[in-house]
């Protein structure tokens, strides 16, 4: 199998989409100019290049693709090349209007932005391969291709009437007879039985609440759908260059693809990631991600996009302040990025982006951007020959799951206040803020390997989940999870007693009264601490527990908060931050873990990649930094003993 190394050999990749077909030809010698300048050693051509390659049914137009694969080539510059599906030319809709994908009321997504395919249009599908297949037969051979990326963050729902069809093909897959998928649906609440496949539809606009399996397995469908696009263009380009590695970009922790299915059908595993630059915990929400990304890629990772500034869909954009560019860059090879790419290249003039930070600016080549591009791109090529390829070693799982996501986070539950990703971030802010390194894992995956797994929150846990949970403690490991855990099987149905039984009997629960949600602010008192979020009205078994922490006062006075069985912990509640830090990192600690570095200041990060350690100081102030033995560093060149000096945004990559 071909794998990132191969696009690598030892480089951090360096470079972004470049989108030249919005620029004249004559624009293209300067680019590339200024990308030798910048240490550019790879872009991503073609994304939203269909209209040009094809524009009209049947056209081909590669003479300027051809032209700008050899200028690249000509000047040592690796090419990306992406299949242009992700955004069909005009024509396509126009013609064939049933490509189009509509949403849950029934509006169709015109042609106009982007995005607007039906997965499960056969007429799209037939375009999508033909282009693909003229792409791969054209450029197989050519000297600068070096990887395939296959659409562009595939994200699109379809309710129309040719996904109604195909997802009635899955659910007979899945089912086989309309009796089981009655039982799974739990149809016989509000009269909802079917009695023909026919009768079956996506969870189109109703006039209540959807019924909430059938729209957990519209999600599940759904990821299938975009996996099935997704494969159908990896095998055209794989058997065209079987030698070359094959990706598509995932948005960070996006709730529609599963994508521990998805990177299984990839040789390289991408991300796109954008931190807002004035989030005060953006290096934790981006460290997730990286987290979990290398946990997918099981291995080095590609950042596929960044912005070097501003983006242009938030509310308000800021732009990076100085250094901030470097910093994230550098975290994100810190954990495990064996590539360094941004959208885009340059800026656009025209567009729906042209607001949207590029590696060169509206300010030009002497604009600060460009600058601090071009000196990144200079500190990659020093340390790449020591860090591409090596490993992050991690003793703790975070356990994440896309089915309980989409099962746990829909409408009819007891608070709208529970959001899923951010319980998530709350459990891994622990861990980050405590230097410990996590992977992420899925339930089901062989756990044996860490010391202390942590579950954020699992609302549905399969039984051979649950199998692997127990079969882990009862191996010695050590298990943490949070509330919302094991309350439902496969199909969403609520276990019995309201929460998995040897899950309670794990944990020294003997009965789970009543949930009781907290209010958007509301804190529940705990002995030592305060809880956020949620609580619960537990009743422990007779003497099983090691420990419990109590809640304080009101309705829950005296009822655990915290319970210990052994090796189980179980949380009921959400600690505030310092408190949930202060429990894991307990736990850790008794579980053999320890930090990468003891004692570093507040805003240091530290990570352990292969020989080498990085430390990060994400606040604006210089800091100083304890580090035992000597270093060299390898960003100065300087030779580093007991202690160094990290001023604003500063990094080091220190190798013993
Ligand atoms: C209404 C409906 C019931 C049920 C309850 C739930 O009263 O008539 O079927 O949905 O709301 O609160
Ligand atoms: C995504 C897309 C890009 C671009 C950027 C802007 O990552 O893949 O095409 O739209 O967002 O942030």
């Amino acid at each position: 199998m071909p794998q990132l190394r191969d696009a690598t050999r030892g480089r951090v990749l360096f470079g972004g989409d470049y989108n030249p077909e919005q620029w004249p030809e004559e624009t293209w010698p300067e680019d590339v100019r200024l990308m030798k300048d910048a240490g550019v050693n790879s872009v991503t051509l073609g994304v939203f290049s269909w209209a040009k390659l094809e524009p009209e049914p049947g056209a081909r137009e590669f003479g300027w693709l051809d032209r700008l694969m050899d200028l690249l080539h000509e000047s040592g510059i690796g090419v990306v090349l992406a299949t242009p599906t992700s955004s069909p030319p005009p024509w396509l809709g126009r013609l064939h209007p049933e490509t189009l994908p509509r949403d849950a009321d029934g509006r169709i997504e015109w042609w106009g932005g982007r995005q607007h395919f039906s997965h499960s249009s056969a007429v799209y599908r037939h375009h999508a391969a033909a282009i693909t297949e003229a792409l791969a037969a054209r450029y197989a051979g050519h000297p600068a291709l070096t990887m395939w990326h296959i659409n562009n963050e595939y994200c699109t729902f379809d309710y129309g009437d040719e996904a109604a069809v195909a997802f009635r093909l899955w659910l007979r897959a899945r089912y086989g007879t309309l009796d089981a998928l009655n039982s799974a649906w739990g149809t016989a609440f509000w009269s909802q039985g079917y009695d023909t496949w026919d009768g079956v539809l996506p969870p189109r606009h109703a006039h209540y609440l959807n019924n909430p399996t059938h729209v957990l397995d519209f999600r599940r469908f759904t990821s299938d759908m975009l996996l099935e696009c997704y494969t159908a263009e990896r095998d055209i380009v794989r058997r065209h260059t079987p030698h070359l590695p094959v990706t598509t970009n995932f948005m960070p922790l996006w709730v529609g693809q599963d994508a521990w299915r998805w990177a299984e059908e990839e040789d390289v595993v991408s991300v796109d990631l954008y931190p807002d630059p004035r989030d005060p915990l953006g290096a934790q929400s981006a460290a997730l991600v990286q987290d979990l990304t290398r946990s997918q890629a099981r291995g080095p990772w590609m950042l596929m996009e960044q912005a070097a500034g501003s983006v242009n869909w938030r509310g308000v954009n800021h732009p990076k302040p100085r250094g901030l560019n470097r910093l994230w860059s550098l975290q994100a090879v810190a954990r495990g990025a064996d590539a360094v790419c941004y959208f885009q290249w340059r800026q656009s003039r025209q567009g729906a982006e042209k607001f949207h930070s590029g590696m060169l600016s509206h300010a030009g080549e002497r604009g600060r951007t460009f600058q601090e591009v071009k000196q990144l791109g200079a500190e990659l090529a020093r340390i790449g020959g020591e860090v591409t390829g090596t490993h992050i070693p991690a003793d703790i799982a975070i356990l994440h799951d896309w089915n309980a996501w989409w099962a746990g986070a829909q409408d009819g539950r007891l608070s709208t206040e529970v959001d899923h990703p951010e319980v998530v971030r709350a459990w891994h802010r622990a861990l980050w803020e405590s230097h410990l390194t996590t992977d992420f894992a899925h339930p089901e995956h062989d756990l044996s390997a860490y010391e202390l797994v942590v579950v954020p929150q699992l609302y549905l846990l399969t039984d051979t989940a649950i199998d692997n949970l127990l079969a882990y403690v009862h191996g010695g490991g050590t298990l943490v999870c949070g509330f919302l855990t094991g309350i439902a099987d496969e199909d969403d149905r609520v276990r019995p007693g309201g929460m998995d039984a040897r899950l309670r009997e794990l944990f020294g629960i003997r009965t789970l009264h009543e949930w009781w949600p907290l209010e958007q602010g509301e804190t529940v008192e705990c002995e030592g601490f305060r809880g956020t979020l949620w609580s619960e009205e537990i009743e422990p078994e007779d003497g099983a527990a090691d420990e419990a922490i109590p809640y304080k006062g009101g309705e829950l006075e005296g009822l655990p908060a915290v319970l210990r069985k052994g090796r189980a912990w179980y949380v009921s509640t959400l600690p505030e931050p310092y408190a949930l830090r202060a429990l894991l990192a307990r736990v850790a600690a008794e579980a053999g873990v320890r930090p990468v570095l003891e004692g570093l200041p507040v805003g240091v990060e530290a990570v352990r990649r292969g020989e080498l350690l990085f430390l990060l100081n994400h606040g604006r102030e210089p800091v100083t930094v304890e580090v035992p033995g000597r270093h060299d560093d390898l960003l100065t060149g300087a030779s580093v003993e007991r202690e160094l000096t990290l001023g604003r945004y500063g990094v080091a990559v220190l190798r013993p």
